[in-house]
Parts: C-alpha cells; sequence; structure tokens
C-alpha cells in the first residue's frame, strides 16, 4: 500500500476531497525555476533584491520539505550564465546569496542528511560566492540524503558546446573514436553525469519557457507551472505540483 502523505494546508484544497501523495510513486529528481521575485517586490512598492530575500526563505521551506517527503533530488536555477546582464547591484546581492543561506541553513542542511552539489561554472563566481558553496559541498558530501543541486552560473547550451569540446579533444587525441559517442558518453560529459535526470520540472511566476535550464535533461520531464511568484510558493504548491506529476501518465515516446 503506498503511503499518503496529507497536504499540509488545506487552503488551496477547500473545494475538493483531502488529497495525498502516494510515497512510492514521487519524483525522484524535482527540478525547480524559482521566478518572480522581482515582480513580487515590485507589487510591494520594494526593490528587486526583497524579493530575491523572499525567495531564499522560500528555498529553505521548500529544501526541508522535499527532504522530509523523500524526494532525491532537487535541482535549483538560483543564476543563469545570462543573470550577469542584469544590473551591478542586484548581482552582487544574488552572489551574496548562498553565503548567507549556507551560514544560517547549513546546520540543519546536515542535520537532514542533504547533501549539497551545483552545476554550472562556479569557478567563475566571486571569491567569496565560491568558498560558501564550496564549504557545503565539502561538509556535507558524506551526507546521502536528498541531493541539493544548485544551478549557479549555469547556461544549458554553454554545458552541451563544453560537452562537445571535451569529447572533441579525446577523439582527436585517439582516446575515442566517432563511432563510441552515443546518448550515454555525451552525458557522461554534461555537468549533471552523476544525477538521475529530472521526472518534474516546476517553474513559478506565470512564465512558460525553459530559459536555458537542462534542456537536454528534460526531455522526458513533466512540467508543471504556475502564476505564484516564487516568495509565494510553498509547502503546499509544492505538494500540489508533486501530486498532479503523479496524476500524469509518463509514456516516452510509447503507447
Ligand atoms: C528569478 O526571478 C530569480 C532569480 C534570477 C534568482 C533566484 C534566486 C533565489 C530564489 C534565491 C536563491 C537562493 C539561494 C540560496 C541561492 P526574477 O528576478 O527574474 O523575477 P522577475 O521575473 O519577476 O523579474
Amino acid at each position: 500500500m503506498p503511503i499518503k502523505f496529507p497536504f499540509r494546508n488545506a487552503k488551496l484544497n477547500k473545494t475538493e476531497q483531502p488529497i495525498g501523495l502516494e510515497g512510492d510513486h514521487l519524483p525522484k529528481h524535482v527540478a525547480i525555476i524559482m521566478d518572480g521575485n522581482g515582480r513580487w517586490a515590485k507589487n510591494r512598492g520594494m526593490p528587486r533584491i526583497a524579493g530575491h530575500k523572499e525567495g531564499m526563505n522560500v528555498v529553505k521551506k521548500v529544501v526541508r520539505h522535499a527532504s522530509d517527503l523523500g524526494v532525491n533530488v532537487l535541482t535549483l536555477y538560483a543564476f543563469s550564465t545570462e543573470n550577469w546582464k542584469r544590473p551591478k547591484k542586484e548581482v552582487e546581492f544574488l552572489m551574496k546569496l548562498p553565503v548567507d543561506f549556507l551560514n544560517t541553513y547549513l546546520p540543519e542542511l546536515l542535520e537532514k542528511n542533504v547533501q549539497v552539489q551545483t552545476i554550472g561554472e562556479v569557478d567563475a563566481l566571486p571569491e567569496h560566492t565560491r568558498h560558501a558553496v564550496n564549504e557545503a559541498i565539502e561538509r556535507t558530501k558524506h551526507n546521502d540524503g536528498l541531493i541539493l543541486n544548485f544551478a549557479l552560473n549555469y547556461g544549458s547550451r554553454y554545458e552541451m558546446v563544453e560537452a562537445v569540446k571535451q569529447i572533441s579533444v579525446k577523439v582527436k587525441s585517439g582516446q575515442l573514436t566517432a563511432d563510441q559517442i552515443d546518448e550515454t558518453l555525451f552525458e557522461n560529459h554534461m555537468f549533471t553525469s552523476d544525477l538521475i535526470e529530472p521526472d518534474l520540472l516546476i517553474r513559478t511566476s506565470g512564465e512558460q519557457r525553459l530559459s536555458n535550464f537542462l534542456l537536454w535533461q528534460l526531455a522526458y520531464a513533466e512540467f508543471w507551472f504556475t502564476d505564484v511568484f516564487w516568495p509565494d510558493f510553498d509547502e503546499t504548491l509544492f505538494e500540489r505540483a508533486l501530486y498532479d506529476y503523479q496524476n500524469r501518465k509518463r509514456r516516452y515516446g510509447g503507447v
């Protein structure tokens, strides 16, 4: 019998019968595009960075909940290769967020057995950001609970071009032949090579696009969108997304 998780907050569900998640049919890997921080702040007459700060608090709630529910991997799009185009002050603020997050939350991550990982060009981040992230990776590396994977300075096209370059070098040097290049080999050259592929993509804020996020890895993922801005996202909506996922039929091109 599958374990049923009740919804935490009946608010969103008051017109329906109580619904529950099936514990043995959860998405193993959930990827999230956390969008709408700027608009959330603007609607309140606040600076955009206030939205990012509130967004960080939501990250804590969602990580805690994903870990409690037994999700295996949570990949969060925290900073894209395109986000450098934002005003300098905003970029500086975004670069401080992982530092604040890990300063305040690392003890709980350790207690919850969460392992921190990253995808993206972390070496190109400012020293303080890199330091905080690398310390979290190091201190959580033996944990075997939820993998909390931050996409930081991540761009999917960049990732694929880099994979092609690495493979080309190997072919040129005779380490590989062109015939040996297949999907598995290509995947093995991606940032996500050690992760299972995402089952579910969540995007908040009403936008329905991928914005250069995990273009290869999301080939067979289920997509779930909400108009809610990321700072208003919560455990109930997370469960709603998981519940809807459980009611989708995945066919992978079959019947
Ligand atoms: C998109 O909203 C959000 C981002 C580019 C940053 C996301 C970062 C967080 C939610 C905090 C991350 C926390 C940690 C711990 C790394 P937007 O600014 O594009 O919103 P808008 O579309 O309304 O302008």
